[in-house]
């Protein structure tokens, strides 16, 4: 799909298949971020000439474009960050250490990304929190009954990745945020792998905060978006004071901080980021989000089939329905099979990819992941079996 918009496609013999760890970007994206630097650069906010003018409208009209994009009701429930880490983050410790009690629980899974473990395993050593685990089934999903038989009356917060990384399972998460919304119990998911493949509306899915980084969707790396519901988000303190945050303060103290979403944007923000994230939204609405989902689940379902027929590759995540194979060859370390497949200019990733702990899961620590994405294609997927078939040369060419 697209191919030639790809300019890393056209440049290089590379085979890509690690979307999951960032995606290429489309030559509009680069376009919006070079013109930001060679034509109109200024600060956002700050200026009263022509060019700052542009860089405003074209900065306020980005979360415009997010509002629409993610089915929020306001453009003012947007907030620019450096991506879904630093999202849930200011979640977690400027919303949620003011908001729980200890005791409270969360329910997480063991197969979620480091970003949704961590500030919430911090949170519990500092304000006595308790981090719950749902047990996943024998394909490690979520099921609904597992989540209702993990809530209790102390379940405050539930927090989910919509697709994860390493299995590549998507949570039903109309029906979690239903069940949440009946037990308010507040919801936050965690959009990273999903947000340039699935279509996500988060007032029908009664999302509280939502995260996602713009360079897993086409976008430039340093931008993403937190999300939060409005009354949720005016409640949030910020972690960050300084210019762009403040309507005025004196020496004597006395200060006035400015509304949603000025407010949790203190300093100079990643203009060009926010740009580039305005064209791959662009781009992805263009191409639409079903068609893309059901050209990576073509790919899945066709590398896993492929992948079958390869003596001694065992695969993880046969039955998940995103674009996500984890495999190991037998006996190989994982690494020891990304270096190989370089080797043939396959980009893939080796390890836990992050996901620390779904080792207790997978009772495997480290796999091989391709993750594919709208311009990968069948024939590309040939090439990683056509070199897969050569494992017994793995040290030959590797050491
Ligand atoms: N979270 C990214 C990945 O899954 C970096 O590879």
């Amino acid at each position: 799909m697209n191919r030639e918009d790809f300019d890393m496609l056209t440049n290089s013999n590379i085979i890509y298949f690690d979307n999951g760890a960032t995606t290429l970007k489309p030559k509009c994206v680069v376009k919006e971020v070079v013109d930001y630097y060679t034509k109109y650069t200024a600060n956002a906010h700050r200026g009263d000439y022509n060019i700052s003018q542009i860089v405003d409208e074209k900065y306020e009209g980005v979360r415009d474009k997010i509002k629409n994009f993610i089915h929020a009701n306001r453009r003012d429930e947007i907030v620019y960050t450096k991506g879904t880490t630093e999202s849930i983050n200011t979640v977690v410790f400027g919303f949620m250490k003011n908001h729980l009690k200890p005791n409270d629980e969360i329910l997480i899974t063991k197969s979620e990304h480091a970003s949704n473990i961590l500030p919430w395993i911090e949170l519990a050593k500092r304000i006595g929190v308790i981090v719950k685990y749902i047990p996943l089934n024998s394909e490690h999903e979520v099921t609904i009954d597992n989540l209702l038989k993990s809530i209790t009356s102390r379940t405050k917060v539930v927090s989910l990745a919509h697709i994860t990384n390493s299995i590549g399972d998507i949570r039903p998460i109309e029906a979690i945020g239903k069940i949440c919304k009946e037990k308010n119990i507040l919801f936050v998911v965690d959009a990273a792998q999903s947000i340039g493949h699935l279509p996500i509306d988060v007032e029908k899915d009664n999302i509280s905060f939502l995260a996602f980084s713009a360079h897993k969707m086409l976008g430039p790396t340093g931008i993403g978006v937190l999300y939060g519901k409005y009354d949720l988000l005016n409640k949030l303190v910020p972690n960050e004071y300084g210019g762009g945050m403040n309507s005025y303060f004196e020496s004597s103290g006395e200060l006035e901080y400015k509304p949603l979403p000025e407010r949790l944007e203190a300093g100079t923000q990643n203009i060009a980021g926010v740009l580039g994230m305005g064209a791959a939204i662009d781009y992805l609405s263009h191409i639409g989000l079903e068609s893309i989902h059901k050209h990576e689940m073509e790919l899945k379902e066709y590398a896993v089939r492929e992948l079958s027929k390869v003596p001694n590759i065992k695969i993880y995540n046969q039955t998940s329905k995103s674009g996500i194979v984890i495999f190991n060859i037998d006996k190989i370390f994982s690494q020891d099979t990304a270096v190989f497949l370089n080797s043939f200019n396959i980009c893939v990733r080796a390890g836990n990819h992050c996901a620390k702990i779904v080792k207790d899961e997978l009772n495997v620590s480290n796999t091989c992941r391709a993750s594919f994405y709208l311009y990968n294609t069948k024939e590309e997927i040939d090439k990683l079996i056509e070199a897969l078939k050569k494992q017994d040369k793995i040290f030959e060419i590797i050491l």
